[in-house]
């Protein structure tokens, strides 16, 4: 018989079907066993009243690999509306050692430490999947927007011999006799292919040796990074930025609602127009707000930030807010001065909920300018040569983002911690997840 999946038992009432997947859980009530079995499609309910059986599945640990054939029965009030009954039962291959936490429960009882500790199975719990489902859903319509937008997808280079963001945020590697080191974003790389493409996304792995040990900071994130051409200046950025996301929220609340039940989720709303300030400004209504004055600051603090998404949530119902024109001390070389006050640039941060979930902006696309803003930040032009000679072969007004993917993912589904939105964190005590105490 050919397997079938938990989620087409309910086309098949009454028929005797065969399915495999993990063993969920065991209940026995009485003389009946409810036996749960997970599998790709969801948890079906399996009834077992076989006193041999139930004595032979009560030995076996939960996770263990089992087919089961039996006749679907309808159960309207199970997950499914199915159920197996009269099952024959293979133990295809079993858990020999009971696993300390319990993935049965609605949630796990253990310190995020612990679930990280033992990530490869921690990610089996409902919940952790509903995340990473709805993770990969933030991610496929974000390829499908931006096709639809004539964009094209590209893969950049994670080992580079210069720097993009500048700073001291940079792991270096032993490449061969030579020092390389891991990409901090695709900026240069998306830039260079604005002028074979003209519109281009990518989805990048990218580095930060960041000493921050913050709720939402990582050494190794995922960014979707945009880039586009014949722009007129950054708001052209943030258009398209607000309907990427307004797109991808759309799509997954109407897609993953079983996922944003399980995690008890309302996305953040989206639908009205995403306020758009200027740095300046985001400092005075802070100011005005809180009576915290931070007017002379040269960058946002993280209580600014959470106060603006605030103001943006009161003011105009929606839980997305744009700052710009950011101060060019504070912004990368690339950033174009704005023409009408050089000290700021077309730059701008997208903040949701509470925090920074997107830097972009218009890059500067002069030769000349960007050898002078390279000089001006501290930087070698030499270190720059591919790089720099776009802008001698022909490159357009431009500009686009890079979007924190798991960034995004906490803020969507209000995580208190960037390492729940992300499989196999690293950050300064763990290297994929892993303890850095414990690798030897
Ligand atoms: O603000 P960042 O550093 O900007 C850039 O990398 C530019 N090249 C973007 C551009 O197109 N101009 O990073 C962009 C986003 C952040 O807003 C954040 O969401 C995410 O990437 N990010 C991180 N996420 C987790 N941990 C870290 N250490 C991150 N650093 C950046
Ligand atoms: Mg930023």
């Amino acid at each position: 018989m050919k397997r079938i999946l938990t989620s087409e038992c309910s086309s098949k009432v009454g028929e005797v079907v065969q399915i495999s997947g993990w063993l969920f859980n065991l209940r026995t009530l009485g003389k009946i066993a409810f036996l749960l079995l997970r599998d790709r499609g969801g948890i079906i309910q399996v009834v077992l009243e076989d006193p041999e059986l139930i004595k032979q599945i009560k030995s076996v640990q939960n996770g263990s690999i089992l087919e089961v054939t039996g006749k679907v029965k309808s159960a309207p009030n199970t997950q499914l509306k199915v159920e197996i009954e009269n099952p024959q039962i293979k133990i295809e291959n079993p858990v020999l050692e009971p696993f300390t936490i319990d993935l049965t429960k609605s949630d796990i009882n253990a310190e995020l430490d612990v679930v990280l500790d033992y990530r490869p199975i921690t990610l089996r719990h409902p919940k952790s999947r509903a995340i990473f489902k709805i993770q990969a859903g933030i991610v496929q319509y974000y390829r499908e927007f931006l096709t639809q937008k004539g964009f094209t997808e590209f893969f950049g280079p994670n080992i580079i011999s210069a720097s993009s963001e500048g700073g001291a945020e940079l792991f270096t590697v032993n490449y061969f006799d030579n020092k390389a080191m891991l990409s901090q974003s695709a900026q240069l790389y998306k830039q260079m292919m604005v002028g074979v493409h003209e519109r281009v996304f990518a989805l990048m792995k990218c580095f930060r040796a960041e000493k921050s040990a913050t709720r939402r900071h990582l050494t190794e994130a995922t960014q979707f990074e945009l880039e586009m051409g014949f722009i007129t200046d950054h708001n052209d950025i943030m258009d398209i930025l607000e309907e990427t996301i307004k797109f991808i929220t759309e799509k997954i609340s109407l897609n993953y609602k079983a996922e944003l039940e399980l995690l008890g989720i309302t996305l953040p709303s989206a639908e009205k127009q995403f306020p758009r300030v200027t740095f300046k400004e985001a400092l005075q209504i802070y100011f005005e707000r809180t009576g915290v004055d931070e007017r002379a600051e040269i960058d946002l603090s993280p209580n600014a930030e959470k106060e603006l998404c605030l103001y943006a949530k009161e003011q105009f119902g929606v839980d997305y807010i744009f700052v710009e024109k950011f101060l060019r001390v504070k912004t990368a070389f690339y950033a174009k001065p704005n023409e009408v006050d050089p000290l700021v640039t077309n730059y701008f941060d997208l903040l949701c909920r509470e925090c920074e979930i997107v830097s972009g902006g218009q890059r500067i696309n002069s030769y000349t300018e960007l050898v002078d803003s390279l000089k001006l930040k501290g930087l070698n032009p030499n270190d720059f040569e591919d790089y720099l000679s776009i802008f001698k072969y022909g490159m357009p007004s431009h500009g686009g983002f890079g979007m924190g993917l798991e960034r995004l993912t906490m803020m969507m589904l209000g995580l208190s911690n960037i390492r729940e939105a992300t499989l196999f964190p690293s950050d300064l005590k763990r290297i994929a997840a892993k303890s850095i105490n414990q690798i030897k």
